[in-house]
C-alpha cells in the first residue's frame, strides 16, 4: 500500500453540508454523472464554466484544439517529442541528482511548445518563464528550498505570479508570438509534465512493474491506461446542475454543486480488482484519468503518445529514487501532482540515444 497514491475509498452519494455540494465517488455514479446532460462543467465555487454552459463557445474551443492536434500529429509530433526528450535527458543525466519535474518533464514541455509554436529568440525566455510561473506558484518564490522536506529541488523561482503569467500569455497569443491555443499551451505545460512525473514516480516505487514493461514493450498501451488510473492527476471534477437530475439514485436539485471524485472512482473495487495494486498488464477500461463522457479530454491522444514516447527514454537512463525524500504534493480542489521528484542515475545507465535501443534490449522481468 502506498498512501501517496491512495485516495479515500468510494462511498454512497452524500450531501456535504459544510461545503454545500453533492459528492459522488463510486465508479458507476461518476460514470453516470459525466454523461448527464443536466450537469454542466463548473468551478469549485459553483460557477458554470463558459464552455460547459454555452454549446457554441464550447464547440469553438473543442474544434480549435482538435484541429491543432490533427495538425501537430501530421507534422511529426512524435518525432519532436522524442528529440526534445532525448536532449533534455542527456542534459539531466549529466547531473548527479536531478528532479523529474524541474529537470526533465518541465524543460521538455517548454522545448516542445517552442517547437510547436516557433517563437522569436527574444520571446522564448518569456515562454519558459510563463510555464515556470504557472507551475511554481508564489509560495515557492522565496528561493530558499523547502524547509519542511529539505528538498533542494524546490529552490525554483517564478518571475511572475500565476495571474501575471497568464496575462503575459494572453499578450503573446494576441501578438502571435505564441501560435498554439491557450488550452493547448496550458495542457502541454502543466498537466502533461505533472502526469508524466507522477506516473514515473509510481513506476519508480514499483520497480518490478517498470522492469516488466521494459521487458514487454507490447504492454505499453495497457500501461498508459493503468497509469492514468493509478497515477492520474485529476482527483475531482466539478459540476453544477442546470436543471434537476437523478444520478446514482439521488435527486440533485437545479443549481446544486456536484463534486465527482474521479480518483476514488478509479480505485473502486466494484470496477477494478485489487485497485491498490499497480499492474501494467491490466486493462483498466473506462478509467477516468482523462475524464469521460460529454467533456472527455480532447488531448487524450497526445497524452497517450507522450507517455509512450517518453517513458522508455526516461527509464533507459536507469533512474532510481533518491531515498528518504518526502514528496511535496501540489493541487487542492482539482489536481494532485508532485512538486518535485528527486532521482539519480545508476552507473550502468543504458544508452539513451534512442527509445528503440531500450525496447530492443529488454531487461528481464522480475
Ligand atoms: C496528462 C495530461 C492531461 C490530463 C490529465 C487531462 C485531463 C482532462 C480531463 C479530466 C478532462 C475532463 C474535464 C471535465 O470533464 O470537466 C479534460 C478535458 C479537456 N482536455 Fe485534457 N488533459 C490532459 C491533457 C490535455 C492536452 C494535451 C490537451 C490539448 C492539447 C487537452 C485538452 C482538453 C480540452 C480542450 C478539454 C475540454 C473538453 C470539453 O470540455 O469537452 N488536455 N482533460
Amino acid at each position: 500500500m502506498d498512501p501517496d497514491f491512495h485516495p479515500p475509498p468510494p462511498t454512497e452519494p452524500y450531501f456535504d453540508t459544510e461545503r454545500d455540494v453533492w459528492v459522488l465517488s463510486r465508479f458507476a455514479d461518476v460514470s453516470a454523472a459525466l454523461r448527464e446532460r443536466a450537469l454542466y462543467q463548473a468551478t469549485p465555487e459553483g460557477e458554470e464554466i463558459q464552455t460547459g454552459a454555452d454549446e457554441a463557445s464550447h464547440s469553438v474551443v473543442f474544434s480549435q484544439v482538435r484541429a491543432e492536434i490533427a495538425e501537430v500529429s501530421s507534422g511529426g509530433w512524435r518525432k519532436k517529442m522524442q528529440v526534445a526528450g532525448e536532449t533534455v535527458l542527456r542534459e539531466a543525466t549529466g547531473k548527479g541528482q536531478m528532479d523529474i519535474m524541474g529537470d526533465v518533464t518541465h524543460p521538455w514541455s517548454i522545448a516542445l511548445l517552442l517547437s510547436l509554436s516557433p517563437t522569436p529568440q527574444s520571446s522564448a525566455k518569456d515562454v519558459a518563464d510563463i510555464v515556470a510561473s504557472l507551475l511554481y506558484e508564489k509560495e515557492w518564490q522565496s528561493g530558499g528550498g523547502d524547509s519542511q522536506t529539505g528538498n533542494p529541488a524546490l529552490k525554483r523561482s517564478a518571475r511572475w505570479s500565476p495571474v501575471e503569467a497568464e496575462e503575459r500569455l494572453d499578450q503573446m497569443t494576441e501578438s502571435k508570438e505564441v501560435t498554439v491555443s491557450k488550452a493547448m499551451f496550458m495542457a502541454v505545460s502543466r498537466t502533461l509534465p505533472s502526469f508524466l512525473a507522477k506516473s514515473w514516480l509510481a513506476l519508480l516505487r514499483n520497480p518490478d512493474q517498470w522492469r516488466r514493461l521494459q521487458a514487454n514493450p507490447q504492454l505499453m498501451p495497457n500501461a498508459v491506461e493503468e497509469l492514468l488510473r493509478y497515477a492520474g492527476i485529476v482527483h475531482t471534477l466539478q459540476r453544477k446542475a442546470h436543471r434537476e437530475a437523478v444520478v446514482g439514485g439521488v435527486r440533485i436539485p437545479q443549481g446544486a454543486k456536484v463534486a465527482l471524485k474521479v480518483m476514488s472512482a478509479n480505485f473502486d473495487p466494484a470496477r477494478f480488482s485489487e485497485p491498490y495494486r499497480l499492474d501494467v498488464g491490466r486493462k483498466p477500461s473506462g478509467q477516468f484519468g482523462l475524464g469521460a463522457g460529454l467533456h472527455a479530454c480532447v488531448g487524450a491522444l497526445l497524452v497517450r503518445e507522450a507517455f509512450t514516447v517518453l517513458t522508455p527514454i526516461f527509464f533507459a537512463s536507469n533512474p532510481v529514487l533518491e531515498s528518504g525524500q518526502l514528496i511535496t504534493w501540489m493541487g487542492k480542489k482539482t489536481l494532485h501532482w508532485p512538486l518535485a521528484v528527486l532521482v539519480r542515475f545508476q552507473d550502468d545507465a543504458a544508452d539513451t540515444d534512442s527509445a528503440e535501443a531500450l525496447t530492443s534490449q529488454p531487461t528481464p522481468a522480475v
